[in-house]
């Protein structure tokens, strides 16, 4: 019997690597034409634009036996990230093994395993299934009263700034992409403003010339979380600047408990002035944005910034992955297993800063390794069976994010090879 992954995005590449290197029978469906997923520029699930950088630094980035070339900057571009997963497919011999323009349109169960129906009509029978479909690809957008006459879009839409031209643009939205895409509005447009609501911490992409995150990953010893928050925060304030003393709120959580934001351009704007930091949108009436605090501008394009739902569309429900109306999302043990014993294991969805590629690998490593472990080690897959049973029973820990999808990266990677050396 043959495994089946959904998507040839980085987790859907290390998951297809994974099976094939444990010996496993495994294809894969991609439904864009060719690998990288979000980092395919113009494909369908891609939100990347065409200013986007990674925010995380290449060497904690990459998966950790195919480094980017040297010669690349600490923080590459959308470009050079394309080209990588294109080579890393390459390298890896994984693309005889994907089908492109074919995705999954349905999965149901068909005895012990699940049968997939795809796009173009065929369908087949699989024992497994790891979803690698990604989880920022369907865009999340508030609802807002009244009606807007100049140009609405979603931050997925958006992909490079000329649109902006001698126009009045609000940017509605405080992550990472809000932030990339006030700077990319700043030097275009007529006027900015950028509607914010929670706080987030900032932190610089460089501290004394070198890549500030490298120094994270440099440890044996992994402190917990609130302790390196504790440790990381005053810094952190002291080198980007505490948000607030530019118009941002003041952050509520703990550093490490969300993805901070990183971008050492965006508060610099504001110190300049550049941008006008509003509230949340109240409503809109013609070209008329009215604010929480009542006060109004006047836009002719707002981009919503605000972030992504997760969905499995080819599921007809969603009880098998265990999910969670309330978080809107699965709830599975790290962040990849189902409570019922089902076949399905999902890759890649978990948001933290410093994960990078590797933490995904680890992931498909584990699920290879499960999958081996229940042939030629049953009492360990039993064993790691209860594991899963546990956590999945327990109340959700508060700390996870809003879709109880965080993790904290030194935990979650430490706790993945723990679980990998269990299954041997
Ligand atoms: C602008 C931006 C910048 C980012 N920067 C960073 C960064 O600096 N560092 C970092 O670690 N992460 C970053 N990320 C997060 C990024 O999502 C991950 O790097 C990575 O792409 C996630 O990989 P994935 O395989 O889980 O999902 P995706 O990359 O989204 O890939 C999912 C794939 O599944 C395919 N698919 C979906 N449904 C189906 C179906 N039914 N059938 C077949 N195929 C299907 C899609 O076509 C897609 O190719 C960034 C994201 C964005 C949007
Ligand atoms: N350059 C890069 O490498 C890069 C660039 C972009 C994104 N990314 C990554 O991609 C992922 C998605 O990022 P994202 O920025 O698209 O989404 P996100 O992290 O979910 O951020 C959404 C933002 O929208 C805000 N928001 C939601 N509804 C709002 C409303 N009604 N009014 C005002 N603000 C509202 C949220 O505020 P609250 O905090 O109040 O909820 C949050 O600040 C993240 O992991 C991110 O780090 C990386």
């Amino acid at each position: 019997m043959t495994y089946l992954v959904i998507g040839a995005g980085p987790a859907g590449l290390a998951a297809i690597r994974s099976l094939k290197e444990a010996g496993l029978a495994v294809e894969a469906a991609e439904r864009n034409a060719d690998v990288g997923g979000q980092w395919l520029y113009g494909a369908q699930s891609s939100a990347v634009y065409a200013s986007t950088h990674l925010i995380s630094s290449k060497a904690t980035t990459a998966f950790s036996d195919f480094p980017m070339p040297q010669e690349w900057p600490a923080y590459p571009s959308r470009i050079q990230i394309e080209e990588y997963f294109k080579n890393y497919a390459k390298h890896f011999g994984l693309y005889p093994l994907i089908r492109f323009n074919d995705g999954v349109a349905k999965l149901e169960r068909s005895g012990s395993g699940w049968r997939a129906t795809f796009d173009k009509g065929e369908t087949r029978d699989y024992e497994a299934v790891v979803i690698a479909n990604g989880h920022l690809s369907d865009p999340l957008l508030p609802n807002v009263p009244g009606n807007f006459s100049g140009t609405v879009m979603h931050a997925k839409e958006y992909k490079s700034p000329e649109i902006f031209d001698g126009k009045r643009v609000l940017i509605c939205g405080m992550g990472n992409t809000g932030c990339d895409i006030v700077v990319d509005a700043i030097h275009r447009a007529k006027s900015v403003l950028w509607s914010v609501r929670g706080g987030n911490h900032f932190v610089p992409k460089f501290i004394a010339g070198k890549p500030a995150d490298v120094r994270n990953h440099n440890t044996k010893l992994v402190l917990p979380k609130w302790l390196r928050s504790m440790l990381h925060e005053p810094a952190a304030r002291l080198l980007a600047g505490p948000p607030e003393r530019f118009g941002l709120p003041k952050p509520t959580h703990r550093l490490y408990d969300r993805t901070p934001i990183v971008n050492s351009l965006v508060l610099l704007h504001l110190g300049q002035g550049d941008a006008a930091v509003h509230k949340p949108i109240k409503s809109v009436e013609g070209s008329t944005v009215i604010f929480e605090d009542d006060k109004r501008d006047e836009a002719d394009i707002i981009v919503f910034a605000t972030g992504y739902k997760i969905t499995f569309p080819f599921l007809g429900e969603l009880s098998p992955l265990n999910w969670q109306p309330q978080f809107g999302a699965p709830r599975l043990y790290m962040n990849v297993f189902p409570p019922e014993d089902n076949g399905l294991f999902v890759a890649g969805l978990l948001e933290g800063a410093g994960v990078g590629w590797p933490g995904r690998a680890l992931q498909t490593d584990l699920i290879a390794a499960y999958l081996k472990a229940r042939k030629e080690k049953p009492a360990a897959a039993q064993e790691f069976r209860r594991e899963i049973e546990r956590y999945c029973a327990a109340p959700a820990n508060k700390d996870r994010g809003e879709h109880g999808i965080f993790v904290d990266f030194l935990q979650d990677k430490r706790d993945l090879k723990r679980a990998i050396e269990r299954l041997g």
